[in-house]
């Protein structure tokens, strides 16, 4: 079997190798010319996955990648994982599966597959993206060729999250696209759930990320309450931890609400780093100091710990404030040595990272530790460090000199 993966990005790249490691021969489709040589080289961009695997699957022939299109004509299905990023003011951006399905559409075979993974709202696989598919290549959905979509689960840094062990959740287009799209997965995944419709399949994906949304904000509002209360709310979650999983479970008649729940959630994820900001102030003002002026160190660029992936990581809005307040800003994160250019923050572009060792984080008035990456050693931070604000309770069971470390 031979199949097309478009997007060889932290979702496409680890799905590919997964294909070509069940003897499925893949073509990695991306526009990125230097990803596309990499991986033909064998070598790796991004931090989770080792060059070996790579390079295995590149040699035994099983994963080619190219930036050429008409390779599609020769494949029985395309798999579509490119970004869907918000826009600046948080409308969905669809335009990379759009250009993805005008670039396949003119190649597509006859009774081939096409399958949509990216995040995104109900209706864009049987919509927007059908009808590009339908215009460009002259054939019909369902009836000259099948499509589908099954949202992807990537959770990167988890140890235990390898493809192949992932539940995938798949809706077609008909039911015979739900077959053809079930046998392609069963390949070589564990278990696969279909569902009904291309659109449930997509609701399915938005449900987990809102899910998370809302159990963030909760906790984040908790942290802000119990904090005024003087209540250590690390200590609350380990004590939360011993009996049930710490996230409430929802019951359906909750649901009702679930708008204002979902912007409600939003509003309170996207202010705190205002709070942040002013615990960096009011630490700052212990010694006599202002945000204006001060060298300011952001420990963790990545938006989770242990991921290279930084892209809507809020370390940039604290940045952006700090910067915006006077602050000297700079960072250390180990797995984002510069900064690439990006839409939402073009005025990072090309930073570097700074070194990890003493006369260069001595030199800072303050860190910010916004993401606890593992390899950071915080014992050596907690002696170098003048003084610390610790978002992640990284510094727990570090001994550093009293009043050093203020949690936020
Ligand atoms: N990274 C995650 O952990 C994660 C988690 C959940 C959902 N998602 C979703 O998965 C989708 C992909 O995300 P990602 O993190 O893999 O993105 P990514 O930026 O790592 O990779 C996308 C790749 O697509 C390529 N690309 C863009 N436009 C293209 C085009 N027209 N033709 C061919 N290639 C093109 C880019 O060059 C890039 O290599 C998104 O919808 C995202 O919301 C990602």
């Amino acid at each position: 079997m031979k199949i097309a993966i478009v997007g060889l990005g932290y979702v496409g790249l680890p799905l590919a190798i997964q294909f070509a490691r069940a003897n499925v021969n893949v073509l990695g489709l991306d526009i990125d010319a230097g990803k596309v040589d990499l991986v033909n080289k064998g070598r790796s961009y991004i931090k989770h996955i080792a060059p070996e695997t790579i390079a295995e699957v590149v040699r035994q022939k099983r994963l080619r990648a190219s930036s050429d299109f008409r390779g599609v004509s020769e494949v029985e299905a395309v798999i579509i994982c490119v970004p869907t990023p918000l826009s600046r003011n948080r409308e969905p951006d669809i335009s990379f599966v759009l250009e993805t399905g005008q670039a396949i559409a003119p190649h597509l075979s006859r009774g081939a597959l096409v399958v949509l993974e990216s995040t995104t709202y109900p209706g864009t696989t049987d919509e927007d993206l059908r009808s590009v598919l339908e215009v460009g290549s002259g054939m019909k959905a369902g009836v000259d060729f099948h499509l589908a979509f099954s949202p992807e689960r990537e959770d990167p840094a988890n140890e235990q999250s390898k493809v192949k062990l992932i539940p995938k959740v798949v809706g077609g287009h008909t039911p015979a696209c739900l077959e053809r799209a079930v046998a392609l997965y069963s390949k070589t995944i564990d278990k696969v759930v279909p569902v009904s419709s291309c659109r449930v399949a997509e609701a399915t994906k938005l449900l987990e990320n809102i899910f998370r949304s809302v159990n963030i904000a909760l906790v984040n509002e908790l942290k802000l309450v119990y904090g005024a209360m003087g209540i250590d709310i690390w200590e609350v979650i380990e004590a939360a931890r011993t009996k049930d999983p710490f996230y409430l479970t929802w019951k359906a008649r909750e649901y009702g609400q679930h708008t204002r729940f979902i912007e409600l959630a939003g509003e309170i994820n996207t202010r705190m780093p205002e709070h942040v900001v002013r615990a960096v102030a009011d630490a700052l003002n212990t010694q006599c100091k202002a945000i204006k002026g001060s060298k300011i160190l952001i420990l963790g660029l990545a938006y989770k710990p242990n991921v290279d992936d930084e892209r809507e990581s809020p370390s940039y809005a604290l940045m952006k404030l700090l910067a915006e307040r006077g602050a000297e800003v700079a960072y250390y994160d180990p797995y984002v040595p510069v900064i690439k250019p990006t839409r939402e923050h073009p005025q990072f572009a090309g930073r570097k990272s700074v070194e990890w060792n003493r006369a260069t984080i001595t030199a800072f008035d303050l860190v910010l530790i916004a993401t606890n990456h593992s390899s950071v050693d915080y014992h050596e931070l907690g002696d170098w460090a003048r003084c610390i604000v610790d978002t992640r309770n990284a510094m727990a069971g570090v001994h550093v000199s009293e009043g050093k470390v203020w949690k936020a």
